[in-house]
């Protein structure tokens, strides 16, 4: 399956899952609304994107291609600080239609603020979608 991921990032961190994310798959890498690269050429579409003050950052971006978009495979992973069963968090996932959300596999995978965060952005929080991407991918 071609492969591409489409990111965003203020802090840096959701760019370091981008990244693990390419050197585990072998996929390309883009920012979002970069221009070079088109999801037209593209089966599989993981969009990485921080939350901030409860939206995903790239919710936008999904809604404006999702005509592009839709019928291909989509993974959507918002980063953030709010552990994944939060209410804040839950929010922000009700936040996307839900004809897109209905269509999407989601993962929420931990930020940070600042160094003392370091340690909570790890390699090994993308293995449920590594582990997902390979299920599928057979
Ligand atoms: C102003 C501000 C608002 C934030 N709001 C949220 C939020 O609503 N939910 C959440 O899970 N994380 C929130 N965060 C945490 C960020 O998502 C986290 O720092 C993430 O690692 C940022 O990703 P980035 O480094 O790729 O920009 C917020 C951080 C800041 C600075």
């Amino acid at each position: 399956m071609r492969t591409v991921i489409i990111y965003n990032s203020l802090l840096g961190t959701t760019k370091r899952y981008a990244m693990w994310l390419r050197e585990a798959l072998e996929a390309d890498l883009s920012k979002a609304n970069a221009g070079h690269r088109s999801a037209l050429d593209y089966d599989m579409i993981i969009v990485c994107s921080p939350t901030y003050i409860g939206q995903i950052r790239l919710l936008g971006y999904l809604k404006k291609k999702w005509s592009v978009l839709q019928g291909k495979t989509i993974i959507v992973i918002a980063v953030g600080m709010a552990p994944p069963e939060s209410p804040d968090s839950r929010k922000s996932y009700e936040n996307i239609p839900p004809e897109i959300r209905n269509r999407i596999r989601y993962f929420k995978l931990p930020g940070k603020i600042g160094p003392a965060g370091k340690a909570k952005v790890r390699q090994e929080n993308l293995q449920p979608v590594l582990e997902y991407i390979r299920s599928i991918r057979g």
